[in-house]
């Protein structure tokens, strides 16, 4: 079995026999690099795989009328988020610069800075126990940026989240697409609040369901925010604003 891998592969460079070498080892090339390649080939296919069939889609449109947007980066560096929080004004380059600049020469001077032969974590603690309080510090640092963020958010509440569009907390399907009112407002709304109601000038009124019941809507809509949204959101009849409206109770989202 075990000579049976040892064959050439068809198609790569010869190579000594493996009698050659010592036992327990294996040529470097072509052996180990090709197993190499291979699994780094099997997870790039893989990966693109993943990727195909996991789209990515982009979010809103940015809108830098945008007030009540918080910008708060990807997940991976709420760490470094938080910590440049507790350097105000001028110390915010300790937070930014001089503190991952010492964490990270730290980690590369490491090979030299530990030359004892010895490779289990017991038996190294200095360096196990530094490792694990940073993991652990990187840990702490990105829950709390993320519970501060989520306690701003809840701060502004729902009210403000959706103005603006950006921040529409709420996502989901658009709810009966074929009424009447899906047609109208396609026509004379989608423009500023998103073909799939997902806003661009306006707000994003996903969800809007959630807040406002049909009359409350005819009501809005009916007057309008001069001179952002004109009267009846550019209907013509209060009939098509009745509909529109009614259609737009229904959108219960999440
Ligand atoms: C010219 C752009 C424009 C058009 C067209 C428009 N809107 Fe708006 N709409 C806005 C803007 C901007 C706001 C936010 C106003 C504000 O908060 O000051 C808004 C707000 C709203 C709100 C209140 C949202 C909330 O979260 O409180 C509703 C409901 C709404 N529009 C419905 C409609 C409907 C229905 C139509 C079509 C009949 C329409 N709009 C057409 C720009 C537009």
């Amino acid at each position: 079995m075990a000579e049976h891998y040892r064959e050439r592969i068809p198609g790569t460079p010869r190579f000594k026999r493996d009698k050659e070498y010592p036992p327990g080892t294996e040529p470097f090339f072509p052996n180990f690099l090709l197993k190499e390649w291979i699994v780094g080939a099997m997870f790039l296919v893989g990966f693109i795989l993943w990727v195909i069939f996991n789209p990515v889609g982009l979010e809103k449109v940015a809108n830098p009328e945008d007030t009540t947007f918080i910008p708060v980066p990807d997940w991976y560096f709420l760490f470094l988020y938080q910590l440049l929080k507790y350097f105000p004004g001028k110390y915010v380059v300790f937070g930014t610069v001089v503190i991952p600049a010492i964490a990270t020469l730290a980690l590369l001077l490491a090979p030299w800075l530990d030359r004892r032969k010895e490779r289990h974590p017991f038996k190294r603690p200095i360096a196990t126990a530094t490792m694990v309080l940073s993991v652990l510090f990187m840990i702490w640092l990105t829950y709390v940026a993320a519970e501060e963020h989520k306690a701003e958010l809840a701060k502004q509440g729902p009210q403000a989240t959706t103005p603006g569009g950006q921040q529409g907390t709420a996502s989901g399907p658009v709810v009966d697409p074929e009424d009447e009112g899906a047609k109208l407002y396609a026509q004379s709304c989608s423009g500023c609040h998103g073909p799939n109601l997902e806003g661009s000038f306006g707000p994003s009124l996903l969800g809007i369901g959630n807040r406002m019941n049909a009359a409350q809507l005819s009501d809005v809509i009916s007057k309008g925010f001069p001179p952002k949204m004109p009267a009846r959101g550019g209907l013509q009849s209060d009939e098509q604003v009745k509909k529109v409206a009614e259609w737009l109770a229904k959108q219960k989202q999440k």
